[in-house]
């Protein structure tokens, strides 16, 4: 088996290789190929990779290239992670909208539209490849917006063996167990929603739902859940724990000031993080690869950027949490988005195992209020080359509202950059909730097209 990465120059390659070692014996594979186009960024990447495992033992080939037609030639599983522009494009896309009193993110909002609309036809022209070079491989896509980036590979382009996937979910997940003491492979979850747009409905422990009872806490005890930067009256009023990413349309003003106050958004904070690891590993190279060296750039690294996470855009110190001592080393190198597509992988490939993982699937009247093609972010069963979302049912009507309109907004971007048109992609933004008018989507579209130039798409 054949398992491949686009993008393996982004700063989580070493801890993707832990996961895979981790699940070595679980899985049949022959060959782990990582890939990406910038080959200093990779290179960097390998040096930190082979200096943490350096005692490992792997039992596959590992194979480093900059070759895409050869990372995805006879692939079993191909992994976009790749971030279209890096992070100089991330900085403009959320600057932009700030200086029209917009919110300036990553994935939500017009930092969100500017990405898709960079990255999807990228993502197609891999897809191209994959049709021709290894037509029967699953495509796992974490490159953000994953939610509109898989639904423009599997409604517009029509492939099926597509899956997203986000560590959000399975990070509510684990510190919630933390929270009730529990390892997080105890729980079953009901959850719903669009990526970074979804609500914890169920958290089931013994087969007995303890939403409710947590909601209790919160209000009552004013218990606080890490990640969760919400009022809990909010919290109680929804009767459902929301994704953090739901702070953006909670509290779209008190996000946007806090990004305002600040002075600058989370692409400005890590970028100083990004340019001091590459710079100390290229001197560590210079002066001979020292080892400790390498691993405590690295380990820096991660600290600086774990633990700024969200704190701009929350106004708030960064929580944290406690993994119960029962998670085992698998369920420790399972977090994250690696470990989550390691876990859909081996439920996909091995016949006595099968998984619950919360994916970004094919809607497929699982919440029958979205329509069967629509991408949503709900608990899949995975078995032995099937990947089926649990029904949901009937949702409030407050989620269903959102998520249609967000999902409006997500359409129409695809059909903007996949047709390279201005006139949809003014549309598009300016029926997003966050952005307030249509004057103001199409002073953020223009701003854009200057301040990206030629890493933008040319929209007619
Ligand atoms: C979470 C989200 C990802 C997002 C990341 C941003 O993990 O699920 O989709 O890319 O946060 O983190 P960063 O450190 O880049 O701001
Ligand atoms: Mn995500």
């Amino acid at each position: 088996m054949k398992l491949t990465f686009i993008g393996a120059g982004g700063v989580r390659t070493p801890l993707v290789i832990e996961s895979v070692l981790a699940f070595q014996s679980r899985i049949p594979l022959t060959e782990l190929c990582l890939m990406d186009v910038d080959t200093e960024r990779l290179e960097l990447m390998r040096m930190v990779s082979e200096v943490r495992l350096r005692d490992a033992k792997p039992e596959f080939e590992l194979v480093w290239t900059t070759d895409a037609r050869q990372a995805i030639e006879g692939s079993d599983f191909i992994v976009t992670t790749f971030r279209q522009g890096g992070i100089a494009s991330r900085v403009i896309d959320e600057q932009v909208p700030l200086k029209y009193g917009v919110l300036g993110q990553e994935t939500t909002g017009p930092g969100g539209f500017a990405m898709a609309l960079r990255t999807i036809p990228v993502i197609l022209d891999y897809l191209d490849m994959i049709r021709d070079l290894s037509p029967e491989a699953w495509l796992i896509n974490f490159t953000n917006p994953a939610g509109i980036v898989t639904e423009a590979i599997a409604r517009v382009a029509g492939f099926e063996r597509v899956v997203g996937i986000c560590d959000n979910p399975s990070a509510m997940q684990r510190g919630l167990a933390s929270h009730l003491g529990v390892p997080s492979d105890r729980l079953f979850l009901e959850y719903y929603g669009l990526n970074h747009l979804g609500w914890m409905s169920g958290v089931y422990l013994r087969g007995v739902n303890l939403v409710p009872e947590l909601i209790r806490e919160i209000k009552e005890q004013g218990v606080t859940l890490p990640g969760l930067p919400f009022h809990p009256g909010l919290i109680e009023a929804l009767g459902t724990i929301p994704n953090e990413y739901l702070l953006f349309y909670y509290y779209p003003r008190k996000s946007v000031e806090n990004l305002v106050k600040a002075g600058q958004s989370r692409a400005q904070q890590i970028q100083p993080f990004n340019i001091e690891l590459n710079h100390s590993l290229m001197q560590i190279r210079e002066e001979g690869s020292d080892p400790e060296q390498t691993l405590a750039a690295y380990s820096k690294y991660l600290e600086q950027r774990h633990s700024t996470y969200m704190t701009i855009e929350t106004g708030e110190a960064h929580s944290s949490h406690t993994p119960h001592p029962d998670e085992d080393q698998l369920g420790s190198a399972a977090e994250g988005y690696s470990g989550v597509a390691l876990r859909l992988i081996e439920a996909l490939t091995q016949e006595a195992k099968s998984a619950n993982i919360i994916l970004n699937v094919p809607n497929r009247g699982a919440l029958p209020g979205m329509a069967d093609d629509d991408v949503v972010e709900v608990n899949c069963y995975v078995r032995d080359g099937v990947v089926r979302p649990f029904v949901v049912g009937a949702i409030p009507d407050h989620a269903l509202g959102l998520m249609k309109q967000v999902k409006a907004y997500e359409r129409l971007t695809i059909q903007a950059a996949v047709e390279g048109s201005y006139t949809l992609a003014v549309k598009a933004l300016a029926l997003h909730p966050l952005v307030p008018s249509y004057e103001t989507a199409k002073l953020i579209l223009n701003d854009y097209i200057v301040q990206h130039g030629e890493h933008f798409p040319r929209l007619q």
